[in-house]
């Protein structure tokens, strides 16, 4: 029976009413007789063929995976020297910065974040009850003396992208030190390294260094990027014990898939892959940089496999989206954080790199610039 006060239906957690729901990149482009995906920074050269074989061995899809991801935590920890028991596995990283989250961020704490930060972040503090809390960048670069100032006694967790999306940009692994120094001890520290193994600058780490020896940081990190194993939602994070067993505590029980295991340690084995990625990536992201800044058009250099691109204004890059769109050209247009002026373009192959260029010309041309 309903008593008269109560609602008429069952309603969520303000929160939960506050989050913007993630909008994907696009993923057609209609009437275009071939299309090139680069929305989303997914890799243009596939999964490791080892890793597509283990999928395809895959059987027993009626028996329950392995709940603990045993043996690809015992791989991830041989590959980077680490221990296995502070190692989760998550259905991509996005589930375990909700779930890290979850475990430490409840109603009324903070939880900050930078302007440009990836979107998963809010989401995931809003979600949480807690206040989502942004700190300034400069030159659209995570600022620690900004996150510093903005942390309150309520601040449970910090994220921070290194390198970040979509701007590309990165912080040297000394401000990370001495951002991890200068936090409280309370507060969570998250380092998110989704792009770790496309950075090829000498002063970048992913931030292992600070995980292994702290009580406070936590490193994620994903098989979704160069390791093009997006569609199968695979992550990983290091963290301290203690972080670790929260995030055991309240993960589904089996939230990662058998086949998603087996291609994760097939994936991690062939580094041959890697390196052919990485060397692919260095070389066509500099072009288009080279590029499209030589168009008229600047870029943020960047330090992952994608490149942020300034138009004049919101309206021109939005033509330019719908231009590049009817080509079968398909970029990402980033007005949900705050850069309605640019797309994100994710490098491709040789031949999508170089009909990118070739229309961004043209449309320039059509604008009479
Ligand atoms: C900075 C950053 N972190 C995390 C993710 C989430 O990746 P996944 O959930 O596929 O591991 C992405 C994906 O775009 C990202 O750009």
């Amino acid at each position: 029976m309903n008593s008269p006060e109560s609602p008429a239906r069952p309603s969520p957690l303000a929160g939960v009413l506050a989050i913007d729901p993630y909008k994907p990149g696009k993923s057609s482009a209609p009437g275009t007789a071939k299309t090139f995906k680069l929305s989303s920074n997914e890799t243009p050269l596939g999964a490791s063929p080892h890793a597509l074989e283990a999928v395809s061995k895959h059987a027993a899809l009626e028996i329950y995976p392995d709940g603990q991801a045993t043996k690809l935590r015992e791989a991830l920890a041989a590959r980077y020297g680490l221990d296995p028991a502070r190692i989760v596995c998550g259905a991509g990283s996005d589930e375990l910065i909700s779930l890290v989250t979850s475990a430490f961020v409840g109603p009324g704490d903070e939880g900050i974040f930078t302007t440009h930060g990836f979107l998963v972040y809010r989401i995931a503090i809003l979600a949480a009850g807690g206040i989502p809390v942004v700190a300034p960048e400069k030159n659209l670069t995570a600022d620690v003396d900004a996150i510093l100032a903005a942390v309150t006694p309520k601040t449970k967790i910090v994220f921070v992208a290194n390198p970040n999306n979509p701007t590309g940009t990165y912080l040297p692994f000394s401000d990370i030190k001495q951002l991890s120094a200068s936090l409280p001890s309370h507060v969570l520290l998250v380092v998110d390294a989704a792009y770790a193994e496309y950075v090829t600058h000498n002063d970048y780490s992913p931030g292992l260094e600070i995980a292994l020896g702290s009580e406070n940081v936590v490193m994620t990190r994903t098989f979704s990027k160069i390791y093009g194993l997006a569609g199968l939602r695979l992550g990983w994070c290091y963290a301290p014990l203690h972080v670790a067993d929260a995030i055991n505590r309240i993960r589904g029980p089996f939230n990662v898939s058998g086949i998603a295991q087996a291609a994760g340690i097939a994936a991690l084995a062939d580094g041959g892959h890697i390196d052919k990625a990485v060397a692919h990536n260095t070389t066509w992201l500099a072009w288009l940089e080279r590029e499209i800044t030589s168009l008229g058009l600047p870029v943020t250099p960047s330090a992952g496999n994608f490149v942020l691109i300034h138009f004049k204004d919101a309206n021109e890059a939005r033509a330019a989206d719908a231009f590049l769109t009817s080509h079968g050209l398909i970029l990402r247009e980033v007005s949900a954080y705050g850069l309605p002026q640019c797309l994100r373009l994710t490098v491709g192959l040789e031949e999508a790199n170089r009909l990118v260029v070739e229309k961004l010309a043209t449309f320039l041309k059509t604008k009479g610039r």
